[in-house]
């Protein structure tokens, strides 16, 4: 059996994730805060054949994190997926000092946390996913919180790497451009979601990654739509 752990798996390209890793062979770890998301993505997984387990914990904050490490305990994971993130848009001078760190805690530290607190009982042939953006190598008007995070969580990615290859546990940087989630839902502006990628073919990348033999070199994805405008 293999143990999966997901972030933020209650919705969006988190929870399409969960349910393409989702086989009778997996024990599906989901995570998020939102309760009754959490519990469709269990049914969605368990309809794969997979066994679940919920986690609801607040990742921005350590307690929250460690709550998750308690869930998982000794388990070995097969895959690590640091999914979880929040994008708050605005122009620099109307950002607060409390949505930059929210940011910082969310999409940096706490896959920070998770992985230095796994990798232990982490097998050659392991996976960690972190789930980047394209924000991780471009710069967008208003979304400086956001694009901080993602450059901070490549360069951590990529130097993890270097430390877990010969280990034999490969960490894969996905890097999508616009996908139609409910990160947009909050994002001010009209914005042609009807046009961006879908959640699916996201985990689908993600799926084929991890399920390459430990010996095949996988280490970044690139995905958009192929006008390259979102
Ligand atoms: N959508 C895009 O266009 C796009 C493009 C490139 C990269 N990405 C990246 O893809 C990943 C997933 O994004 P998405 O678009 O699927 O976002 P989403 O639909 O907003 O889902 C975000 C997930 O993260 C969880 N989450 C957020 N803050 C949390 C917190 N404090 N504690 C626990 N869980 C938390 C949410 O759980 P709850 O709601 O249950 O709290 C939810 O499951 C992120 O890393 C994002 O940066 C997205």
């Amino acid at each position: 059996m293999q143990n999966i752990l997901v972030t933020g798996s209650s919705k969006g390209i988190g929870r399409a994730i969960a349910i393409a890793l989702a086989s009778d062979k997996t024990h599906l770890f989901i995570h998020g805060r939102d309760r009754d998301a959490l519990a469709e993505t269990e049914k969605l997984v368990k309809d794969k054949g997979s066994s679940c387990s919920q986690i609801v914990a607040d990742i921005s904050t350590t307690s929250g994190c460690e709550k998750i490490v308690k869930a998982v305990g000794e388990k070995s994971l097969s895959v690590l997926v640091n999914n979880a993130a929040i994008a708050t848009v605005a122009p620099v001078e109307e950002l607060t000092l409390d949505d930059w760190n929210r940011t910082i805690a969310v999409n940096i530290t706490a896959p920070f946390i998770l992985t230095q607190k796994f990798l232990p009982q982490m097998k050659k042939g392991s996976s960690i996913v972190n789930i980047l953006s394209s924000a991780a190598k471009n710069a967008y008007t208003n979304w400086s919180s956001y694009c901080m995070s993602k450059f901070a969580l490549r360069g951590f990615s990529e130097t993890l790497r270097e430390e877990l290859r010969p280990r034999g546990i490969r960490v894969i940087a996905v890097y999508p451009r616009a996908v139609d989630t409910p990160i947009w839902d909050s994002v001010p502006g009209d914005w042609p979601r009807e046009k961006m990628m879908k959640a699916e073919e996201v985990a689908k990348a993600v799926a084929f990654a991890v399920s390459c033999p430990p010996d095949v070199l996988i280490e970044d994805i690139t995905l958009g739509n192929l006008a390259g405008t979102l």
